[in-house]
């Protein structure tokens, strides 16, 4: 079983790329043998983090989204960044059901997903500067039958 491992990717932030970032993240976090269920967690916060980044970081602009990730010993910790327009009440933006972008039908629900999903959640943002979410899970399972065995990568991704 792996101890250590880091990657780092940037892409666009366009629409198209929130699969892309899943897939990623899923793809680099199944050598922990994650459970499905881990997995579509991992995956659901990635995607909202990748979300806000791009419609609320970046507005409609666009730049580059940063998505690192780190493993250590049974730890994922996962950091999502932009260079985007940056958080002014971050506190107030976590609440649930807070949205700068009602008309747009935004639930406000995001920061809740990536809490309730990840063992951890830490927001660093700075107006005009940008704004990088990091999350951390601990994965339990570890199980001979994770998703690299019983499926293979084509199960998980
Ligand atoms: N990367 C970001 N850059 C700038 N603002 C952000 C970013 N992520 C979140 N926000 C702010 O936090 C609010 C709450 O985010 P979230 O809980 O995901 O709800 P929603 O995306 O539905 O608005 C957003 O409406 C936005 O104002
Ligand atoms: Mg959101």
């Amino acid at each position: 079983m792996i101890q250590h491992n880091e990657m780092e990717i940037s892409f666009l932030s366009i629409a198209e790329n929130e699969s892309f970032a899943r897939v990623v993240i899923a793809a680099f976090a199944v050598q922990l043998s994650p459970t499905v269920s881990e997995i579509a967690d991992i995956k659901t916060a990635v995607s909202e983090a990748v979300t806000n980044a791009i419609v609320h970081g970046y507005e409609g602009k666009t730049g580059m989204v940063r998505l690192r990730a780190n493993i250590e010993d049974r730890m994922l910790t996962i950091e999502i960044s932009d260079q985007g327009r940056g958080i002014a009440n971050v506190k107030q933006a976590m609440e649930p059901f807070f949205t700068t972008h009602p008309e747009q039908e935004r639930s406000g629900m995001g920061f809740a997903v990536m809490q309730t999903f990840m063992d951890d959640l830490h927001v660093a943002s700075s107006p005009g500067q940008g704004t990088t979410i990091r999350m951390r899970k601990r994965i339990r399972s570890g199980s001979p039958q994770g998703m690299t065995g019983t499926y293979g990568m084509g199960g998980m991704l």
